[in-house]
C-alpha cells in the first residue's frame, strides 16, 4: 500500500493539526475499510471461505465498502441491514450502490439484528446464507487491528507527534491504532454516536485480544458527538464546508467531520498542551453525503 499522504492544517491556539489522509489511498475501499479488511481477508482464503458476510445500518460505510470490496476481488458479499425490508424502500444511496456492487442484501427485523452474534441466531442465518466469512458490524474484529497498527507505526517513522487522534464508531480503528503505538505517544478517539462509554470496553477487550493487553496511552471523549449517530447539525455542516474552503479537504458528515470540529474545540479550551502536534486520521466515509443530499458547496 502507498504511503498515507500529510497534510498542513496550521496551528489552531498554539497546537500544531496535522492530516494524516488515508482517504485517498483506495478511492473505493477508504481509508480504515482496506486496513480492517486486510487481514480478514487473508484469514477467509485460509479457511477456504470466499464469500464475505456482514451487517449494518442502512448508511453504513462498511457495508458500502465491503460490497466494493466483493466486486473488485470478485467475491460474493451479503449484507444483513438493520431494519425492516419495507423501511428501505427505495434503497438509499449506500444500499443502491451496495446492491449494484454484487451484494445480496437481506433485511433484518431490530430485535434479530440486535441478537446477530449470538451463537444460533447467527447459524440460522448462515443456514439461510450457505458458508460465509462473517465480519462483525464495522468490520471491528481481532484481525481488523493489524491492518489499523500498520497506519500509526508508518505514522511513528515519518512524522514527530504528541497526539494521534481518531473518529470512532465501534473502536476497531482506535484499538488498532493504540497496538500500533504500542504505548508510546498518546491516542484520543472521539465517538460519534451518543452514549459511548461502553466503547471504552469494546476497545480494551479488542487490544487484550489482539496483543495480551491493554494501553493507558489513551483517551476517549463522549462529548462530540453533535447530537447523535449521523446527525448533521447546522453548525458543524458550516464547519466542513468552512474547512474545505480553508484546506481544499473534504470531511465525512458522520465521523471526520466531527473529528475535526470537536479537535479544535478542545484546542480552544486549553485541551492539548501549547506547542504540542496533533495528527488527526481521515478515515475516509466521504460517500455517506450521498446520504445527506450530496457533498456540502
Ligand atoms: C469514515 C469512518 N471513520 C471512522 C470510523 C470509525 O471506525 P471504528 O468503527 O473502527 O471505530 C468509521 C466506521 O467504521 C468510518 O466509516
Amino acid at each position: 500500500m502507498s504511503s498515507v499522504l500529510i497534510s498542513d492544517l496550521g496551528e489552531h491556539h498554539g497546537v500544531r493539526f496535522l492530516l494524516a489522509r488515508d482517504e485517498p489511498t483506495h478511492p473505493e475501499l477508504p481509508g480504515n475499510k482496506w486496513r480492517k479488511l486486510k487481514y480478514n481477508l487473508r484469514e477467509a482464503d485460509r479457511l477456504g471461505l470466499n464469500t464475505l458476510l456482514t451487517f449494518g445500518g442502512a448508511y453504513s460505510n462498511h457495508l458500502a465498502a465491503l460490497a466494493a470490496a466483493g466486486r473488485l476481488l470478485g467475491r460474493p458479499t451479503i449484507g444483513f441491514v438493520r431494519g425492516d425490508e419495507l423501511a428501505h424502500r427505495p434503497l438509499n444511496p449506500t444500499l443502491a450502490r451496495a446492491r449494484a456492487d454484487g451484494m445480496a442484501l437481506h433485511f433484518l427485523d431490530r430485535e434479530t439484528y440486535r441478537r446477530k452474534h449470538e451463537p444460533d441466531v447467527l447459524a440460522e442465518l448462515l443456514h439461510e446464507t450457505g458458508p460465509a466469512y462473517v465480519l462483525p458490524e464495522g468490520g471491528s474484529n481481532v484481525l481488523a487491528l493489524p491492518g489499523c497498527a500498520e497506519l500509526a507505526q508508518e505514522l511513528l517513522t515519518r512524522l514527530d507527534f504528541d497526539v494521534l487522534a481518531v473518529a470512532c464508531g465501534t473502536g476497531g480503528t482506535l484499538a488498532g491504532l493504540l497496538t500500533g503505538l504500542a504505548g508510546q505517544r498518546q491516542a484520543l478517539g472521539l465517538a460519534a454516536l451518543k452514549g459511548a462509554d461502553f466503547l471504552r470496553a469494546d476497545i480494551n477487550q479488542l487490544t487484550q485480544q489482539a496483543t495480551g493487553r491493554t494501553y493507558l496511552n489513551w483517551e476517549l471523549r463522549t462529548d462530540y458527538h453533535g447530537g447523535g449517530y449521523a446527525k448533521l447539525g447546522p453548525a458543524l455542516r458550516q464547519f466542513i464546508v468552512n474547512f474545505r474552503q480553508q484546506h481544499g479537504i473534504l470531511l465525512d458528515p458522520i465521523y471526520t467531520g466531527k473529528l475535526l470540529w470537536g479537535l479544535f474545540d478542545l484546542a480552544a479550551k486549553g485541551h492539548f498542551r501549547r506547542g504540542s502536534t496533533i495528527v488527526a486520521v481521515h478515515t475516509g466515509g466521504l460517500q455517506a453525503w450521498a446520504g445527506f443530499g450530496g457533498e456540502p458547496v
